[in-house]
Formats: C-alpha cells, sequence, structure tokens
C-alpha cells in the first residue's frame, strides 16, 4: 500500500471483509485518513469495529453507493485519492430470491464510484 495516499475511502466497511481493511489502514497508515462508507444493510454492522471508531484518522459515513448524487457530492467534498469497494450485496442466497436489487447494487454502485472518481481526475 502507497503511504502517500492522503484519504482513503472504503465502501462496505461495516461489512465482514470491510471491516477488518478499515481496521487495519487506521491502525497502520495513522497520516492516512479512512473514509469509511457504508448503507448499513442487514450484512452491515459497525459493532464490528467498535476498537477503532474514535481514532482520529477514521470517519463513518452512511450512505448508499446506488445514490450517485450522493457519491459525486462525496468525492467532491473530500480529497479522496484510493477507494477500496467492498460494499455489495454478497448473499448468494438472496441473489436468487432478489437478484434485481444485487444488479443495482453491484452494478450501478460501482459505476457511481468510477464515474465520481473519473470526474475528480479529470479537474
Ligand atoms: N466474504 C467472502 O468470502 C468473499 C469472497 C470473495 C469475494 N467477496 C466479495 O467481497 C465483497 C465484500 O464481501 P463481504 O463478505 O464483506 O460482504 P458483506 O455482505 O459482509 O458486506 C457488504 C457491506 O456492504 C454494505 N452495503 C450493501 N449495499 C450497500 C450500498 N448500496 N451502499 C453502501 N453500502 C452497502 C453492507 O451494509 C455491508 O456492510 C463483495 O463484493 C463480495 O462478493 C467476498
Amino acid at each position: 500500500m502507497n503511504r502517500n495516499f492522503k484519504t482513503i475511502l472504503v465502501t462496505g466497511g461495516a461489512g465482514f471483509i470491510g471491516s477488518h481493511v478499515v481496521r487495519r489502514l487506521v491502525n497502520n497508515y495513522p497520516g492516512s485518513k479512512i473514509i469509511n462508507l457504508d448503507k448499513l444493510t442487514y450484512a452491515g454492522n459497525l459493532q464490528n469495529i467498535t476498537d477503532i471508531e474514535n481514532k482520529s484518522n477514521y470517519t463513518f459515513v452512511k450512505g448508499d453507493i446506488t445514490d450517485g448524487a450522493f457519491i459525486d457530492n462525496l468525492f467532491q467534498k473530500n480529497d479522496i485519492d484510493a477507494v477500496i469497494h467492498l460494499a455489495a450485496e454478497s448473499h448468494v442466497d438472496r441473489s436468487i430470491s432478489n437478484p434485481t436489487e444485487f444488479a443495482i447494487t453491484n452494478v450501478i454502485g460501482t459505476i457511481n464510484l468510477l464515474n465520481a472518481a473519473k470526474k475528480e481526475l479529470g479537474k
């Protein structure tokens, strides 16, 4: 990991993998600001990361990656220079019962992040 990254956005940081990634980044990169963006669905739980919630380089933002305007605004307000994208619908049984929700979150949500990053890089 490049230690020169000043602001790292982690999506899905209240989930299974994201919570471990957020903890590791917050503890190992005290000079970087770590933003955890999570919608807190049935799969997200901030209890996973209570040990780092008061660290000065950590910020939690409750929000939805499928909301393009919200994501654009987040990128405009924060000088994000790296993104680790882990927010997703990930439960296989739910993908069978509600595939549309999976497509919207996993495809449109990812496109929103890519579009916002591209817009900010282009400035
Ligand atoms: N867990 C595994 O074994 C595994 C293996 C390989 C790949 N992956 C992939 O890694 C990623 C993360 O997996 P996980 O197991 O941590 O998932 P998870 O379901 O535990 O966590 C997903 C997180 O995303 C958040 N989220 C869901 N929709 C959101 C939205 N619209 N906006 C913002 N946040 C939202 C949830 O609240 C949750 O905190 C997924 O893409 C998954 O497919 C997981």
